[in-house]
């Protein structure tokens, strides 16, 4: 349920993820009058800015992220209305008390819900938290939400669990996945349990394997700083590329509960196959993508792109592509492979989910062998968020049986004539209502580092270089053969 009031903190505010996500994703929400009427955003961050000074850039912000058609002036100034900026300095005990100050001098501040949203490094999350818990800020209405990554590894992952876990209930802690707040990723729960026809070919009699794809044209931008350290297992796999795994793999829950369909994600991850060196050697592949085209432009290499933020970046080994093999260990997938790959500055923009299932028993057509491709449920995640399902039919004429690969399409934007959300606004309205279903369990980002840590392990040791793709192609070849390997191959969107 809505809040009467509210006060949503950015720690981070001046940052790239609050000017371009998350402070945009509240104003379509006050747009839509979702917000409580006396909702405060107050961003914290280390830049000296008075409140006009965040509120300009703000704007500048919304200007930029918001379609025109959304922009109500009036909406606008109310919402820049709401703004407050505190420059604090972590380790100034007197900012902690000016912020305590802030948050005090307001009506009904005793009843008001108070978010702090941690968009900021993950080291920080601890340390934050303890200190919100000193002035005494944090009481049982209060929520915290941290921004992946959660830790570098398991060991990391715990501590700061542990150090958030001190001072807030797993209740209050809403560990973000912004994947999970992507219609067409919500979409596929309703797919997979309000249908019938799906689920009894949901297993592995019917499906031959499962094809993740999450792959971006961008490179890391200005993001290198962060992301050398990260790389695309960390930044990517661990969590939204499991997450749609897990939506695709889990068992159906018995209703959808903050608990039911976090326990049912939890299994899947419990279920992974664990990697030995051996397997990590042979199942997964690791790139870097070198300087290419991206839509006809030139673009540089991984490394001349960190080399604008990073000092090191001669000696980096940083993967910014990955391609593995696993399997889901439990009565419904055993011995069905699900392949996921992600990768920056591959060939084009697309997350994608394909089932691929196993041909008929029978091949009762003459001359079908071979004409005929294998059913797929094409899952579109973005863009042009949809589905189609790949069927074979006759083709028209009286000259004998013909057959021919045919679509059944649904595309969201011819379905529904109507914007999709991004994934924040929904995600950041679940904060402030209180409803953790959509947010990652303390339980599943440990099982998911779990699973992790020994290929990252593995890679650490290695003497092996990521492997070089060009900018603008589907990533190393190697990443081909793995499929080839089983007698299978990447199905492309467009296909
Ligand atoms: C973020 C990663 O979590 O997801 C980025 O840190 C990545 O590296 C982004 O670009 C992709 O999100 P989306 O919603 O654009 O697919």
């Amino acid at each position: 349920t809505l809040p009467e009031s509210c006060d949503f903190t950015v720690f981070g505010g001046t940052g790239d993820l609050a000017l371009r996500k998350l402070l945009p994703a509240l104003y379509h929400r006050d747009l839509e009058g979702q917000l409580p009427g006396d909702a405060r955003i107050l961003g914290v961050s280390r830049s000296v800015l008075d409140d006009e000074g965040w509120r300009e850039e703000v704007r500048t912000a919304l200007t930029t992220h918001v379609a025109p058609d959304d922009l109500d002036t009036e909406t606008v100034d109310r919402f820049l209305g709401r703004l407050r900026h505190l420059m604090l300095d972590a380790e100034q005990p007197d900012h902690w008390h000016r912020f305590h100050a802030l948050l005090k001098d307001r009506p009904r501040a005793e009843q008001t819900v108070r978010v702090f949203y941690l968009a900021v490094a993950p080291s920080l999350f601890g340390a934050i938290s303890r200190r919100l818990d000193e002035i005494g800020v944090v009481d049982e209405r209060a929520r915290v939400v941290l921004e992946k990554p959660i830790g570098h590894d398991l060991a990391s992952a715990q501590a700061v669990n542990d150090a958030v876990g001190h001072v807030f209930d797993e209740s209050q802690i809403f560990r973000i996945d912004h994947y999970l707040g992507k219609e067409s990723v919500q979409n596929l729960l309703v797919t997979r349990f309000a249908n019938a026809f799906l689920e009894p070919l949901w297993n592995s009699r019917w499906v031959d394997h499962v094809q993740i794809t999450v792959a971006e044209s961008l490179g890391v931008g200005d993001r290198g700083g962060y992301y050398d350290h990260a790389g695309a297992m960390r930044d990517m796999v661990q969590n939204h590329l499991l997450q749609l795994l897990c939506l695709v793999a889990m068992e159906p829950p018995s209703h959808v509960g903050r608990e039911t369909v976090r326990d049912e994600k939890l299994k899947v991850l419990q279920a992974l196959k664990p990697m030995t060196p051996a397997d990590v050697d042979r199942d997964t592949v690791r790139g870097r993508y070198s300087a290419g085209l991206v839509d006809g432009a030139p673009v540089a290499s991984y490394v001349d792109d960190l080399g604008r933020s990073a000092q090191h970046a001669g000696s980096s080994r940083t993967e910014t592509f990955v391609a593995l093999r696993t399997e889901v260990q439990n009565w419904r997938w055993a011995g069905v492979p699900f392949y996921l790959r992600t990768g920056k500055r591959m060939d084009r923009r697309a997350s994608e989910i394909i089932v691929v299932f196993k041909a008929p028993p029978h091949h009762m057509f003459p001359n079908s062998e071979g004409v005929t491709e294998p059913n797929r449920l094409h899952i579109q995640v973005q863009p042009d968020e949809g589905m189609r399902l790949h069927l074979t039919a006759k083709e028209p004429g009286p000259g004998g049986i013909r057959l021919r690969p045919v679509s059944l399409d649904l595309s969201y934007a011819t379905t529904f004539e109507q914007r999709l959300p991004d994934a924040y606004e929904r995600l950041l309205m679940d904060v402030i209502k209180g409803n953790p279903t959509l947010f990652m369990r303390r339980d599943e980002v440990e099982a998911a580092w779990t699973w992790v840590e020994p290929i990252l392990t593995r890679w650490a040791t290695s003497p092996d270089q990521p492997l070089r793709y060009p900018a603008g192609t589907s990533g190393p070849i190697a990443a081909t053969t793995l499929l080839e390997r089983d007698g299978r191959s990447w199905q492309e969107s467009d296909q």
